[in-house]
């Protein structure tokens, strides 16, 4: 293990619009110069897990992270909608108590970015209700559905500025399966609730056990807002009180972050 500085920001204008890759067993870690460049690498890698797999069983965070990978893989499968047509998607959460149809919810989101451009039935996606009845018998179903869909093949995930993983919310003792989650104060700023019409009152979520018996786990980091938890993430100090830490237990993660987000210090991975 040695220290490698991750960080082209001031000292070598050279890198500005390569990438650099980082790789220790289980973890690799890609550098893009920019957000645009890092959509486009990730993308790439989904586009390549799916053209291996077709039934991929795909798990979608949602946010501002993976919006332009999205928006990619949508372009991609109007050019080529055959590599598409047995693909299988799930929502990695929701919030809750808000009606579906509410700007904030992960359903439209990702109806926006994915299902609709790419024409993915519901039969296909396995989505959450954010306003159920009794959202411990949501919770239950979603269980139920992914019992019959299998293992997530990719996870994409976002991080959130307090590490959470969906809405896997920093804790003593995180939770193996999906459940109902209490929003930390940090997560009920999150850009998606600021734009909710009614009062999100819950988080649902997969829990860390879908998310680390995934297949493959996609990771997405943008922007100079993550440097800091980034900085823990990195750090490799493996915490309940901070989620996306958990990943380093996991034996196949792809980190595609930018520049931005790269803290200006040596790393050692
Ligand atoms: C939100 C979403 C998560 C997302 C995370 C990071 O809470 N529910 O799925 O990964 O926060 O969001 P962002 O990419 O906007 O930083």
């Amino acid at each position: 293990m040695s220290a490698i500085n991750l960080s082209t920001k001031k000292h070598d204008k050279k890198m500005a619009n390569t990438t650099k890759t980082v790789r220790n067993l289980s973890l690799e870690l890609i550098v893009a110069s920019d957000y645009e460049k890092m959509s486009q690498l990730a993308t790439k890698k989904i586009f390549k897990e799916i053209k291996l797999n077709p039934k991929l069983l795909i798990s979608l965070a949602t946010g501002s992270t993976p919006t332009r990978a999205y928006d990619l893989l949508a372009e991609k499968s109007k050019k080529e909608p055959k590599i598409f047509n047995k693909v299988r998607m799930i929502g990695l959460d929701e919030w809750g108590g808000v009606p579906n149809n509410d700007p904030c919810t992960c359903l439209e989101y990702i109806m926006e970015h994915l299902t609709g451009p790419m024409n993915i039935p519901t039969k296909r996606f396995t989505s959450w209700d954010s306003d159920p009845q009794d959202p411990a018998k949501e919770v239950e179903r979603v269980t139920k559905a992914l019992e019959k869909e299998g293992d997530i093949d990719v996870c994409i995930l976002g991080m959130g500025v307090n590490g959470h993983l969906g809405f896997n919310e920093p804790t003593d003792s995180l939770k193996l399966k999906p459940h109902i989650a209490e929003l930390t104060d940090t997560t009920k700023k999150h850009t998606m609730a600021q734009e909710a019409e009614h009062e999100i009152k819950y988080g649902l979520t997969l829990g860390m056990g879908e998310i680390m018996r995934s297949k493959k786990v996609i990771l997405l980091v943008n922007g100079a807002h993550k440097v800091e938890p980034f900085k823990i993430f990195l750090s490799q100090k493996i915490s309940a009180q901070f989620p996306a830490s958990i990943l380093w237990l996991h034996p196949n993660v792809t980190v595609f972050c930018d520049e931005d987000a790269v803290p200006e210090m040596p790393i050692k991975i």
